[in-house]
């Protein structure tokens, strides 16, 4: 990864960036596919399309990146693709915290990570205490990670905790995984599915939505472009009427 947030200035920084993009990096296997790679080759290719996007959001001052690695649902998958996407977050663990620390980008991982076994689960532990500090970018892998297991563990975090009364939204999304930061302004999908395979369902529930036919390893900066030049084109309303948001102008 090249060092980033030299060129910050230089770019455009208006009320139209979103604070917290939340992708779902989709169409490694297609994108080997094409070219009759194995599709472990396709999820290697696709480091490049997550150090671009990592790198265009920093440098723009975007707050929140959350990027969807490995689904609750992924352990269907051949025990072979299962194992090479283990080593491959492993090693890139490796291989990245440094530089996402001299970046000041603070890192964290959501997902029941744990099933990845104790050496993944010690590599999360350091990157997050090394950038706990870092002030930039906070960049959420989310792994293991289901949008219902979310939503459950919430809950009975809740009911641990002795919660009386009523549960309100305040008190189950200050359990959620991703308590630490606001709810997706943007949600991007690569690879065609317009669908949201069980990611982050509670927090994406007044997100702006953009599909992309892009398979995930072809995503770069002007990908990322425009998918924030789409998102600064629509009229958030939560609920008003185009009217009342002009009257509050
Ligand atoms: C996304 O690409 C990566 C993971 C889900 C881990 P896919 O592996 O789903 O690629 P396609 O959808 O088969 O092309
Ligand atoms: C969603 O992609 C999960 C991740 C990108 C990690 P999938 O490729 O697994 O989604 P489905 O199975 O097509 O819905
Ligand atoms: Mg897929």
């Amino acid at each position: 990864m090249t060092d980033f947030g030299s060129s910050t200035k230089t770019l455009p920084q208006t009320s139209d960036l979103p604070r917290h993009i939340a992708i779902i990096m989709d169409g490694n296997g297609r994108w080997a596919r094409k070219r009759l790679l194995p599709r472990a080759a396709g999820h290697k290719a696709g480091l490049g399309a997550v150090r671009a996007v990592v790198k265009g959001c920093a440098e723009r001052g975007v707050r929140f990146v959350t990027l969807f690695a490995f689904s609750s649902e992924n352990w269907r998958r051949p025990a072979a693709e299962v194992g090479f996407l283990t080593r491959l977050f492993l090693s890139t663990l490796d291989r990245e915290v440094d530089r996402l620390h001299r970046n000041n980008v603070r890192f964290r991982a959501i997902g029941a990570v744990e099933a990845f076994g104790d050496a993944v689960v010690a590599r999360i532990h350091a990157a997050e205490a090394l950038t706990a500090g870092n002030t930039g970018l906070t960049l959420t892998i989310a792994a293991n990670y289901g949008g219902r297991w979310d939503i459950l563990q919430a809950v009975e975090r809740l009911r641990r905790s002795g919660h009386q009364g009523p549960i309100d939204e305040a008190a189950l999304g200050a359990q959620l995984s991703m308590a630490y930061a606001p709810e997706p302004d943007l949600f991007v999908r690569t690879g065609g599915e317009a669908r949201i395979s069980n990611f982050l369902l509670w927090q994406l529930a007044y997100t702006e939505f953009h599909f992309t036919d892009t398979l995930w390893p072809d995503f770069d900066e002007a990908a990322l472009a425009e998918a924030i030049a789409s998102y600064a084109r629509r009229e958030r309303r939560f609920g008003r009427t185009s009217e009342q948001l002009q009257q509050s102008d």
